[in-house]
């Protein structure tokens, strides 16, 4: 075992003791949760949906702005047009139309505080909220056995275009859901703690 992988072990055994099960719990969810691109034609009850789009809803924001829409496809029909559109040429993929459902997530340009921000301090603090509120979701679908993956790589005009939306609409995110058609495990490929952090000065 390297140096920094035994530092990872030594933090990751710190958090357990000092955070106790929730912690340990909420780690276990965030190390099942990975992008599935192989889904199986098992119907998401609405229900479920329904959880992982409050997880989104309670997702903090810059000026609590709550810049986004979720637009959740699960009829047949309209996502074989969604999908089409979406996945063509040079965005080209097969997998996600397994998924029974896609979501497609509208970015608002936020609230005019937020904006404000936006233009003085020269940050997308609405790119921010929308990472926040769909990793929500992610994470929710994840604690409910479904699998999603996130989808920067789409035909963004395509999309707007199936689903009637005005072509000023920004659409950043697509998020398939369903479940996974096989188990997997798979290890995180990630940089170490002490990679990508450090404590006070260096
Ligand atoms: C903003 C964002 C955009 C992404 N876009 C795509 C995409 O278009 N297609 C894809 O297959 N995966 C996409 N991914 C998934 C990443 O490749 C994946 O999260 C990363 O490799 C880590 O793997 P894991 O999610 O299985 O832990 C995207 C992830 C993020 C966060």
């Amino acid at each position: 075992m390297t140096l920094s992988e035994k530092n990872d072990k030594l933090v990751a055994e710190l958090l357990s003791y000092f955070c106790g099960g929730f912690m340990d719990d909420f780690l276990k969810l965030v190390n099942t949760r990975y992008s599935c691109r192989n889904y199986s034609d098992k119907k998401v009850p609405r229900e479920d949906i329904l959880k992982c789009l409050e997880a989104a809803r309670l997702a903090p924001s810059a000026c609590n702005s709550q810049p986004w829409k979720f637009i959740i496809v699960d009829d047949t029909e309209l996502k074989e047009k969604l999908c089409l559109a979406a996945y063509s040429a040079p965005y080209a993929a097969s997998w996600p139309k397994k998924a029974p459902v896609i979501a497609v997530i509208v970015t608002e340009r936020g609230n005019f505080t937020s904006r404000m921000g936006n233009m003085i301090k020269d940050t997308s603090f609405y790119l921010i909220d929308i990472g926040i509120a769909v990793e929500h979701f992610a994470l929710q679908a994840a604690e409910l056995g479904l699998g999603t993956c996130w989808m920067g790589w789409f035909n963004e005009k395509g999309v707007k275009k199936a689903l009637g939306l005005s072509s000023s609409t920004r659409v950043d995110i697509i998020m398939p859901l369903g479940y996974p058609a096989t188990k997997e495990e798979r290890k995180k490929v990630r940089k170490t703690i002490k990679e990508i952090s450090y404590f006070n000065t260096k």
